[in-house]
């Protein structure tokens, strides 16, 4: 399995502080947000990774990781790969996904939204993976912030709405999500939302519509530090965690 993390967009909703740095590069306690998002997927077990972000900020990517010379993969000891690639303009996270269309082949993948710090361990899920989707929910206070999915009273996600202005439960849809390969196929023929974009909730209803869309109950801490308020909390938990090693 590969690894696809996404990194771009204009990170609008930390201005100033992204004005002239990517959102990405900004500190969590001790190490850049992009830092948590790597060691996320390489305790997973991933070791090949493409990261898609915007050609005015790619530089400070390969300055930073390189070919992922810090990171050492669990499974042989050597470094990870770190690859590039580049998305025009922030069009949303299922244009982001297909950019890295050829790197994937036809592997299946995790798909990390570079602003997600999550403390659950996913690598059972990737470990076990065999077909459709995964995704991983996380019971919250502001759900309308989020991908929101609505679930029956087993607890099966039934929809995924994104942004509802009156959430059908508190559970969001965390930006970690596993495909198989017709992730790609999905998205021929995709429209771009209300809001311009091409939504990754559009292809996780997909996998609805197709009964293969698996969902997991994340039970430690998950952090989307897109804002001030998000990123000043993860940032604090992370010293707190720190602390106490
Ligand atoms: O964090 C989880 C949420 O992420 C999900 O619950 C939502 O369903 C999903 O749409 C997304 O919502 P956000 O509003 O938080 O997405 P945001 O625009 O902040 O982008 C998420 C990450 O993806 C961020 O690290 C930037 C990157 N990105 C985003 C877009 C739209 C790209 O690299 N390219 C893009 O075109």
């Amino acid at each position: 399995m590969k690894g696809v993390i996404l990194a771009g967009g204009d990170g609008t909703r930390l201005h100033p502080l992204t004005l002239v740095t990517n959102k990405h590069l900004l500190p969590v306690y001790n190490k850049p947000i992009i830092y948590y998002a790597i060691e996320k997927l390489v305790e997973a077990g991933i070791d090949r990774i493409m990261l898609v972000t915007s050609p005015r900020q790619v530089e400070h990517f390969v300055n930073l990781l390189g070919s992922g010379q810090n990171f050492i993969s669990k499974n042989n000891g050597k470094q990870i790969q770190i690859v590039y690639g580049i998305q025009n303009g922030p069009s949303g996270i299922a244009e982001g996904l297909w950019i890295a269309k050829d790197y994937i082949g036809n592997d299946n993948c995790v798909l990390y939204l570079g602003d997600n710090i999550l403390e659950d361990d996913i690598g059972e899920h990737i470990a076990n993976f065999k077909e459709g989707a995964t995704v991983f929910l996380k019971a919250v206070k502001d759900p309308h912030r989020f991908g929101v999915a609505a679930v029956n009273a087993t607890g099966h996600v039934l929809k995924i709405e994104e942004k509802p202005k009156s959430p059908k439960s508190n559970l969001a849809v965390t930006g970690v999500y596993i495909y198989d390969n017709s992730v790609f196929r999905k998205m021929v023929g995709q429209p771009v939302s209300e809001r311009g974009e091409y939504e990754i909730t559009y292809i996780n209803n997909k996998y609805i519509e197709e009964g293969k869309l698996k969902s997991v109950l994340l039970k430690k801490a998950w952090f989307d530090a897109g804002t001030p308020d998000s990123l000043i909390e993860a940032g604090n938990f992370m010293k707190n965690k720190f602390l106490e090693s």
